[in-house]
């Protein structure tokens, strides 16, 4: 469900229309629509609070879209943050997250950083090996504190719609592998640095089936009861994000009623506070990149080039993971579909969001939108080709505003100099 509908024979962004937004602030442009995003939030808070699941803890995962208005439009309906680097742990406290509903994940946390989270009193640092486990320990030592800690494990189970988003298989970095992990949690029970409070998780992300899901979560039941039967007290279970949303050609993900009804029946009877790390399901489809037809190239042997002003820098995922987004004409012309393929300027193959594509015939000039852009977007975006990172602009029913503006050549420019011994 999102807020993107034809209004009036265009494409619009609940009461914006898009064509608007492109003349005011140019393309490439992320647009993301609030409604959307506050419904997926809530939507998902309904469906755990519905299940009997308590008062969980929905850490939104700040990768996936990092926009500090995002994330302010997240963390005024109760979102905390899962975060990965200093960085997303900055931005969310800029988005009045309180650090009481973020936690610290990630595989390669510097000493620096660990140490900027304990400052800032996140919730729970989700700590993914051993030598990360007395790294944290000697820090928390060295302030003289506690470190609130779970332990993030390795479930050894296969998930996600594509091997470089899966991290839940035994031979991926993340999380601590099952033979380990109650060994670990009881070293840490008994350092005066650290208190352990809980177990994570996240085995993928796309995930368009629940048996995977399952799967974990019944691995994790056990390992919170064999940790308990050691008298260790442990109050809080992170069952991660992962679930997939729909890119149009994909199986249509289980719904979040589905989802929750099957944590419920997994968690049964276990006295924990549940914690989730959703990214995709919330911002995926709050978000479109909006691009406009620089060139219609037509060769001899009849292949049709729809050049864009976007490219792989703006929009990675099809370029690295083969990803499907669905691209709509924001004003449709009449007239018969026609095969294209859908390339950026960028000088690589590569940059190719779609090849013999069916969309009704555009013109230069034109406006496109590519859907479900919203998570994975502009987060992975980058400067290739000299390309100024694409703006982001929030719309709240008939209100837009620019809330990340394009840099300036000046901008990206200043950054760098050539040292005078050259
Ligand atoms: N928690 C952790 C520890 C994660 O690593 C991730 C995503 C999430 C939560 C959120 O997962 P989600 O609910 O969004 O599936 N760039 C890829 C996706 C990479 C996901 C990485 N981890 C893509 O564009 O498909």
């Amino acid at each position: 469900m999102n807020h993107f509908e034809l209004t009036g024979g265009e494409l619009a962004c609940e009461g914006v229309p898009l064509t608007r937004i492109a003349d005011e602030v140019g393309t490439p442009v992320y647009v993301y629509s609030t409604a959307t995003l506050e419904r997926h939030y809530q939507v998902l808070r309904e469906a755990l609070v519905g299940a009997g699941l308590g008062d969980p803890l929905i850490a939104y995962a700040v990768k996936a879209n990092s926009n500090v208005a995002v994330l302010s439009t997240l963390g005024r309906l109760g979102a905390g943050a899962d975060t990965v680097s200093e960085g997303e742990i900055r931005r969310a406290l800029a988005a009045r997250i309180p650090a009481e509903r973020i936690l610290f994940s990630g595989v390669g946390k510097r000493e620096a950083e660990i140490a900027f989270a304990l400052d800032a009193g996140v919730l729970e640092i989700n700590i993914e090996s051993e030598p990360e486990l007395e790294l944290v320990e000697k820090v928390a030592r060295a302030k003289g504190v506690r470190a609130s800690v779970a332990l993030r494990v390795n479930p050894d189970v296969k998930a996600g719609a594509h091997d470089k988003i899966s991290t839940g298989k035994a031979d991926s970095k993340f999380g601590i592998a099952l033979p380990d992990v109650e060994r670990l949690y009881a070293k840490a029970s008994n350092s005066p640095g650290l208190r352990p409070v809980g177990l994570a998780c996240h085995i993928g992300s796309q995930i368009s089936d629940l048996a995977s899901m399952d799967e974990a979560a019944r691995k994790m039941r056990g390992l919170v009861e064999r940790i308990r039967a050691e008298g260790l007290s442990l109050e809080r279970l992170d069952l991660g994000g992962g679930l997939g949303v729909p890119y149009f050609n994909q199986p249509e993900p289980p719904p979040p009623s589905e989802y929750a009804a099957m944590i419920a029946g997994v968690v049964k009877g276990l006295d924990v506070q549940l914690a989730f790390e959703p990214g995709r399901m919330i911002a995926a489809n709050a978000g479109v990149l909006l691009a406009r037809v620089l060139y219609v190239i037509e060769r001899p042997d009849g292949r049709r080039f729809l050049v864009l002003d976007a490219a792989m820098n703006d929009l990675l995922r099809p370029a690295m993971y083969d990803a499907y987004h669905d691209i709509r004409p924001v004003k449709p012309r009449e007239g018969e579909a026609v095969a294209y393929d859908v390339v950026g300027p960028v000088c690589e193959t590569g940059d190719t969001f779609a090849r013999d594509r069916k969309l009704p015939p555009l013109q230069p000039g034109d406006l496109v939108a590519f859907m479900t852009a919203g998570a994975y977007g502009a987060t992975m975006s980058s400067e290739y080709n000299s390309r100024p990172l694409a703006p982001e602009v929030l719309v709240k029913g008939d209100r837009h505003a620019v809330v990340r503006a394009r840099p300036s050549y000046e901008d990206m420019l200043s950054r760098e100099t050539a040292p005078d011994w050259l």
